[in-house]
Formats: structure tokens, C-alpha cells, sequence
């Protein structure tokens, strides 16, 4: 089976293509790079003895992705490719509108012009804004969004929903990531934002490398049994298998398909910052300040559909998760 990936370049794209290969599908990755390296093929060959197909380009290049279309026999699109700081979409908004929704509306219809009906999509949970009641299920309401780059993704889904209405036979698939982190157990991949992290597992793996002072914690009077926020990490490995289970169970039926993909529990802050120290064998420092402005107090998942639907659950812990972040930042201080 051939795969067009979008964004394959990026953290979760590049997993995933890893994670693919091995499961004997064929990933074509087109990316143009703004958030990733060229290093990231060479070691996606290291680790599977396959180097991908790739193409740079940017998938808002109508004639760029019509030529990719015609030069393979494409059964699926796995659509990473776009901007994900909240803080950046802030600033930028007409950037982050122009990349992820007109980037999507120019793939679907280059798709369509290619007979490709089968695309899967990287939301987020940043569609539920501020949940009234955590596990947080799919049928939970969607929208109430805070800002661009949520919004941005909120849009999409309503474009895609919007063009399954009309077209029927197409197979689109949301899936609703929660807080991906971690890396490949090898070390050899793993997550490598350019400048300050804006999250929290690459800013306290960078803490521990001593590429940064201390972490600061946003906020220790929140309504959580330690006060610090509570969010659903996801290990990138889960999230990598989770697009090929999808893929695989609903990928070639015709229908709209929304599924959560976390972890399906909460851990706070200051658990993340133990389960490093645990990892690292030194203490994480940190600092307890204000809260962030826009930050919620809990989030998590309820993954009950994709375990009924697709027989698919994560399975790494948060031992896990801390341990191969750790190989990965130790093995590769400076990133790629
Ligand atoms: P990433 O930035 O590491 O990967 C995105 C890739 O897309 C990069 O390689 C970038 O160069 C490429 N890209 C961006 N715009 C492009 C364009 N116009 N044309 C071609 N390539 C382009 O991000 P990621 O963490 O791997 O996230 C992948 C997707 O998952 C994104 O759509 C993101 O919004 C979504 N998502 C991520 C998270 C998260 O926490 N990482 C959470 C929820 C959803
Ligand atoms: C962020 C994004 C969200 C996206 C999600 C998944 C923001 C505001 N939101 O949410 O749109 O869908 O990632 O990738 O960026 N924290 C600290 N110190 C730090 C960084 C974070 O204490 O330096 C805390 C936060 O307050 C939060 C938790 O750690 O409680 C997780 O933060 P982060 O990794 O940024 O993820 P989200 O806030 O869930």
C-alpha cells in the first residue's frame, strides 16, 4: 500500500513513516522542511534499511502535489503537514489559516483530481477547548476553541466533515492526538523543536541536558490533587501505530471516522517531571510561577471507540515515555 505523507518530515510524520515501513507499507513523504531536517531520512534508513521516497515541496503547490499524484499509484494520505504553536498562531494568524486549512483544501482537491478518496488527519484534542467533564469522549462538544491554530484545526475538521456530506464515497478519519511525547527506543529519533520548547516534555528533556536552567511550572493551584495541570501524554510510538491501525480499519471503508488518540489517563506536571528525574538519575529543577494564560486545568481521553472500533490502545507507560525521551535528548543534545 502507497501512502502519501504529508509533514513525514516531522516529529510524529517521521515515527510514523518508521513505524509503517515495518508494517510493510510504502510511505511517500512530500514536506518542505519549514519545521524539520533533511537528517530526518537518513536516520528513518538507519533504522528500517529503507530510505523513503521524498519530495520537497509545500502542499499548498497545487502543481507540485498534481505531479506527485501522477507519479505514483497512491492508495492513501496521511496529512501531517502544518503549523502547531499556539503562541506563533497568535501572532501569525493569517499564516497559520493559509497552511493548515487552505494547505488541506489544496491537497483534498488534488486528491480528488488523483481519484485518492482515503485521507486520514491530524487533529487535536485542542478542538474540545476547556472540557466540561474529563475522560473527554468524542461525542464531547467541539469549537469552543481559543485560538488560531485551534481554530484552524477545528475548521479543517469541518471542512473534511463538510466534504464527506457531500461526497459520500471518500474514507476520512480524524484522529484527535492528545499530548504526543517521546521518541523511537533507539534514541536515534525523537523530537527536536527549533528555539525555546513551548511544551513541556522537550523543555524539561532540555533541562536535564543542561540546555536550559530550570523548568518553570505554570500554575500550582489548579483544581488537580497536586494543583499543576493534568493533560494525556501519548507515546509518539502509540501515536505512530495508532494512523497504521486506522488506516488499516477504516482507511478503505467510505465514512466519516473520529477517534481520540491518548493515552487514557491524566499525569501532572510535576509526575512528568519525577518520571524524567527517575530516567535522567538527577534531580529536574524547577520553579512553581503563575499560571499560563489560556491553559486549562485537565485533559485526557477517553480511548473506549478506538479500542472497540479499531482493537487499538496505547500500551507505553509513562516510565516508558520518560526513559526513551531521556535516550533520545542524551544521544542527541543538540537535536538533529
Ligand atoms: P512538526 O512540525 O514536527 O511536523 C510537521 C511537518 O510538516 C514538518 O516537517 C514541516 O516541515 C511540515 N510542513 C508544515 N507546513 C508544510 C507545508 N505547507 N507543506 C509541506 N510541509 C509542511 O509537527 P508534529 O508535532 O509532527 O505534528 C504533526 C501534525 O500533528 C500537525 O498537523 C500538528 O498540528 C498535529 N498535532 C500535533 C500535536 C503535537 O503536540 N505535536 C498535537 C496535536 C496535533
Ligand atoms: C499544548 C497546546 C495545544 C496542543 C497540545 C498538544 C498550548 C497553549 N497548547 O497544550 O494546542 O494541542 O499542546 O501538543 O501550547 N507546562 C509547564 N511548563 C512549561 C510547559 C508546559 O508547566 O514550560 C505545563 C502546562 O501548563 C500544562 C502541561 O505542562 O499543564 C502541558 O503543557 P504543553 O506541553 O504545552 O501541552 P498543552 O498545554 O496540553
Amino acid at each position: 500500500m502507497k501512502v502519501l505523507v504529508t509533514g513525514g518530515m516531522g516529529y510524529i510524520g517521521s515515527h510514523t513513516c518508521v513505524q509503517m515501513i515495518e508494517a510493510g507499507l510504502e510511505p511517500i513523504i512530500v514536506d518542505n522542511l519549514c519545521n524539520s531536517q533533511q537528517e530526518v531520512l537518513k536516520r528513518i534508513e538507519v533504522l528500517t534499511g529503507k530510505k523513503p521516497i521524498f519530495h520537497l515541496g509545500d502542499i499548498r503547490d497545487e502543481a507540485f502535489l498534481g505531479s506527485v499524484f501522477n507519479q505514483y499509484d497512491i492508495d492513501a494520505v496521511i496529512h501531517f503537514a502544518g503549523l502547531k504553536a499556539v503562541g506563533e498562531s497568535v501572532e501569525k494568524p493569517l499564516e497559520y489559516y493559509d497552511n493548515n486549512v487552505i494547505g488541506t483544501l489544496v491537497l483534498a482537491r488534488s486528491m480528488r483530481k488523483a481519484g485518492v478518496k482515503s485521507i486520514v488527519f491530524s487533529s487535536s484534542a485542542t478542538v474540545y477547548g476547556d472540557p466540561e467533564v474529563v475522560p473527554i469522549t468524542e461525542d464531547s462538544p467541539t469549537g469552543a476553541t481559543t485560538n488560531p491554530y485551534g481554530r484552524s484545526k477545528y475548521m479543517v475538521e469541518e471542512c473534511l466533515s463538510d466534504l464527506f456530506n457531500a461526497e459520500p464515497d471518500w474514507s476520512i478519519t480524524l484522529l484527535r492526538y492528545f499530548n504526543p511525547v517521546g521518541a523511537h527506543p533507539s534514541g536515534i529519533m525523537g523530537e527536536d523543536p527549533q528555539g525555546i520548547p513551548n511544551n513541556l516534555m522537550p523543555f524539561i528533556a532540555q533541562v536535564a541536558v543542561g540546555r536550559r536552567d530550570k523548568l518553570s511550572v505554570f500554575g500550582n493551584d489548579y483544581p488537580t490533587p497536586d494543583g499543576t495541570g493534568v493533560r494525556d501524554y501519548i507515546h509518539v510510538m502509540d501515536l505512530a501505530d495508532g494512523h497504521i491501525v486506522a488506516l488499516k480499519a477504516v482507511g478503505e471503508t467510505a465514512g466519516l471516522h473520529i477517534y481520540n488518540l491518548g493515552a487514557g489517563r491524566g499525569s501532572s506536571v510535576l509526575e512528568m517531571v519525577d518520571a524524567f528525574a527517575n530516567a535522567c538519575g538527577n534531580p529536574v529543577p524547577y520553579e512553581l510561577c503563575a499560571r499560563r494564560p489560556g491553559d486549562i486545568a485537565e485533559c485526557w481521553a477517553s480511548t473506549e471507540k478506538a479500542e472497540r472500533d479499531l482493537g487499538w490502545k496505547a500500551t507505553r507507560s509513562v516510565t516508558e515515555i520518560a526513559a526513551d525521551t531521556w535516550n533520545w535528548q542524551s544521544k542527541n543534545p543538540q537535536g538533529y
